[in-house]
């Protein structure tokens, strides 16, 4: 990234860790664009991120809409004319605990609408403002729930879990970025793609208390953030079609 401070787009930033990157990398001098699909949740994020002093603008953004995510990339468009970091965060886990043989397949697609093809729309919509930009990041929220090699390990943390929509739309998005990333290798863009995993956060996430999930072992939000910070504040860190968290590598 040359420019001084990277104009950067976080999808579902009202809340959860979204918020804890936009206030990390703001507080770091990027300028973020805090995406919201409620616009009177994202208007408290924003004025509490203005608050710090971070420069923060509200993009209204549901990116399971595709008309949404449209109007969002246009209006960047207009006023911004580029941008450098496009986090995909936004995500929520329909079907938890339902076992493959009984898994209800209308919640199977929500967690499709959201945590795939809400990625899918962001990334080809954004792509034309991604390309304007002399280097630019995308980042993709995934999770080692979404990970083949440690559902089938029985040291893993994920072994035992169960919610088989969301992992398999965390595994589609895992294929989508190192696809996406070969074709931009392929035709030669200044533009990353990787996926992260956060780890068991203390959010809301999946209708969570983060208190009682903070007992059960899940970290705090900044250290769910981390890996995402790093690679957000990292001009010269070309990685690319990887999926790591704070301790490395994550297996596909
Ligand atoms: N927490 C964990 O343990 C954990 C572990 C691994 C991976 N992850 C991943 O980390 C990411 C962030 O999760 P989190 O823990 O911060 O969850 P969270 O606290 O539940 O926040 C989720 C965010 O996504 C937004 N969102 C939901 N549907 C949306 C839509 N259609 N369009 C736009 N935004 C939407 C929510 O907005 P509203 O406020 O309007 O609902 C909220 O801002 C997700 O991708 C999740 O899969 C989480």
């Amino acid at each position: 990234m040359t420019t001084a401070q990277p104009l950067t787009l976080i999808t579902g930033a009202n809340r959860g860790m979204g918020f804890e990157i936009a206030k990390e990398l703001g507080a770091k001098g990027q300028r973020i664009l805090l995406g919201a699909r409620n616009a009177e949740k994202g208007t408290q994020a924003v004025e509490q991120l203005k608050q710090s002093g971070i420069d923060a603008t509200l993009i209204p953004l549901d990116v399971t809409d595709k008309q949404s995510v449209q109007a969002a990339a246009d209006r960047i468009a207009t006023d911004y004319g580029s941008l450098d970091i496009l986090i995909n965060n936004a995500g929520a886990v329909f079907d938890g605990r339902q076992q493959p043989s009984v898994v209800n397949t209308d919640q199977m697609r929500q967690d499709f609408d959201l945590n795939y093809f809400g990625v899918v729309y962001m990334c080809q919509a954004f792509l034309p403002l991604l390309k304007k930009a002399p280097k630019a990041k995308i980042i993709n929220v995934s999770s080692m729930m979404g990970s083949m090699t440690n559902a089938l390990n029985p040291q893993a943390s994920v072994f035992r879990a169960v919610a088989v929509g969301y992992q398999s739309a965390k595994a589609a998005v895992n294929m989508y970025t190192v696809q996406l990333a070969k074709e931009m290798t392929r035709d030669g863009l200044p533009i990353t793609v990787n996926a992260i995993d956060p780890g068991m956060v203390a959010t809301e996430f999946g209708g969570a208390d983060p208190k009682q999930v903070a007992k059960m072992g899940a970290k705090p939000v900044d250290e769910g953030v981390a890996r995402t910070v790093e690679l957000a504040t990292s001009p010269d860190d070309d990685s690319n079609a990887t999926f790591t968290n704070t301790d490395g590598t994550v297996a596909w």
